[in-house]
């Protein structure tokens, strides 16, 4: 049997996961996306050039390895197959489930629609149409990869049909008025255009498709090591995150299992991965927040480019959350914690630490205590002088052995703890 080792977000996302995968990548043979879709940014920096992947795993970037997209994950076809013709890749070297699911065109739209329209209830998405998609997936009227095959053309069309009128008719307002006017006919000409477009794409892709839970449970009962690398983190989750301000996934440990056809009683190792410190981008609580305009923000948004890879956006930044880390820890059943971009940090002598929510003998705390709760963060202040030193104390609180620890983007700024 090979072993499974899953790489999970502990946070709102951006925790540095493409670095610790990278790293993995060397001792693994199979490296899989599992969840998200491309609100997902990865990036790399090896050799002072950066990479950013968004659709395919990031341990691609070593020559040895596999890559595989699960039925977790939600394909953009364009992006897909940019990714894969930009790294010049065959059929032998990524595998792409046919099971998984589209998101569209007209998702997008819907979902710039609602983040930029006159609603106040917004959730800062990264407007790639992601919620639209998800959507779609649980009402059944998702489309997956394998029915763009030229024989479901009929099929394909009268989804197609009832999805563009259910956003552009209904939630738009498309044709309900003399400027948007638009026909039935208008209507099928577009679904025509856009599945000419998907077959062709479809023509592209048919050699990388395949059931990808019967590939992943073959190679590893073979003895295949294989790494799931996780998008967003436990925060985002919507079942276990800051819900409604979350993703429309799951980014913990049972979307590896839901996500790939590879079950739970097979993962061998889970690594858990948090900053320093911690950022969010998009609305919602953040207790640990600090004021936008102090020094501190500025200086550890600076320092640690605290800038969206997909959209660009500033990140809000804030003190490490060690309540919702524990609660992150145990959702995930975390057996190691990687602590990233220590360096940064270094860059405020004295950072403060929230150890517990209204007093520090509540060391555990829920997203939904912070939504409905409004809890008071209650704060220890330690050096960042040394890094070692600085580790034992934040032992003391947190639930997890945190055993390696990066101190720059580059592969080299990795470490391993000597003692736990
Ligand atoms: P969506 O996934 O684009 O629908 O965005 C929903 C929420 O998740 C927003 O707050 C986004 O900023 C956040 N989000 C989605 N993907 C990521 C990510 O990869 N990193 C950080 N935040 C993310
Ligand atoms: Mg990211």
């Amino acid at each position: 049997m090979g072993k499974v080792t899953a790489v999970l977000g502990l946070q709102w996302g951006d925790e540095a996961k493409g670095k610790m995968v990278d790293y993995l990548s060397e001792e693994n043979d199979i490296v899989v996306r599992f969840n998200g879709s491309l609100n997902a940014g990865h990036t790399l920096y090896v050799d002072g050039q950066k990479y950013v992947f968004r659709m395919l795993p990031c341990g691609m970037l070593h020559k040895h390895t596999i890559g595989v997209v699960a039925n977790g994950v939600m394909v953009n076809t364009n992006v897909l197959i940019e990714e894969i013709k930009s790294l010049g890749l065959g059929p032998e070297r990524v595998f792409v489930s046919d099971n998984a699911f589209l998101v569209l065109p007209i998702h997008k739209e819907v979902d710039i629609f609602r983040e930029t329209g006159k609603k106040d209830f917004k959730i800062g998405t990264t407007k790639n149409g992601i919620g639209p998609s998800f959507e779609d997936k649980v009402r059944r009227y998702g489309v997956r990869l394998v029915e763009l095959q030229p024989s479901n053309k009929i099929n394909l069309e009268n989804k197609l049909m009832n999805i563009t009128y259910n956003y552009w008719i209904k939630e738009l307002g498309y044709g309900k008025n003399p400027i948007n006017q638009i026909s039935h006919t208008d209507l099928e000409i577009m679904v025509k255009e856009l599945i000419n477009e998907l077959h062709e794409q479809y023509e592209f892709l048919k050699p990388y498709l395949c059931n990808t839970a019967l590939f992943l449970n073959d190679r590893i009962n073979k003895g295949d090591n294989v790494l799931f690398e996780a998008a967003q983190g436990a925060l985002l989750d919507v079942d276990f995150g800051s819900y409604p301000f979350v993703t429309s996934s799951n980014c913990t440990i049972g979307a590896v299992s839901t996500g790939s056809g590879v079950p739970a009683t097979k993962i061998d190792r889970v690594i858990g991965v948090t900053k320093s410190y911690t950022t969010r981008v998009g609305n919602g609580p953040f207790p640990t927040e600090i004021l936008e305009t102090s020094e501190e923000a500025e200086i550890i948004r600076k320092t640690g480019n605290e800038f969206g890879t997909v959209t660009g956006r500033p990140r809000r930044v804030g003190w490490l959350d060690v309540p919702l880390l524990n609660y992150a820890c145990m959702i995930n059943g975390v057996t190691e914690l990687v602590m990233t971009k220590f360096d940064v940090l270094q860059n405020i002598p004295q950072a403060k630490v929230c150890i517990g929510y209204n007093s520090r003998m509540n060391n555990i705390g829920t997203p939904q205590e912070v939504m409905y709760k409004n809890p008071a963060p209650y704060y220890v202040e330690l050096s960042t002088s040394y890094i070692e030193k600085y580790l034992t104390l934040l032992s003391r609180y947190v639930d997890a052995p945190i055993t390696m620890y990066s101190l720059g983007p580059e592969r080299e700024n990795l470490h391993h703890r000597t003692q736990t």
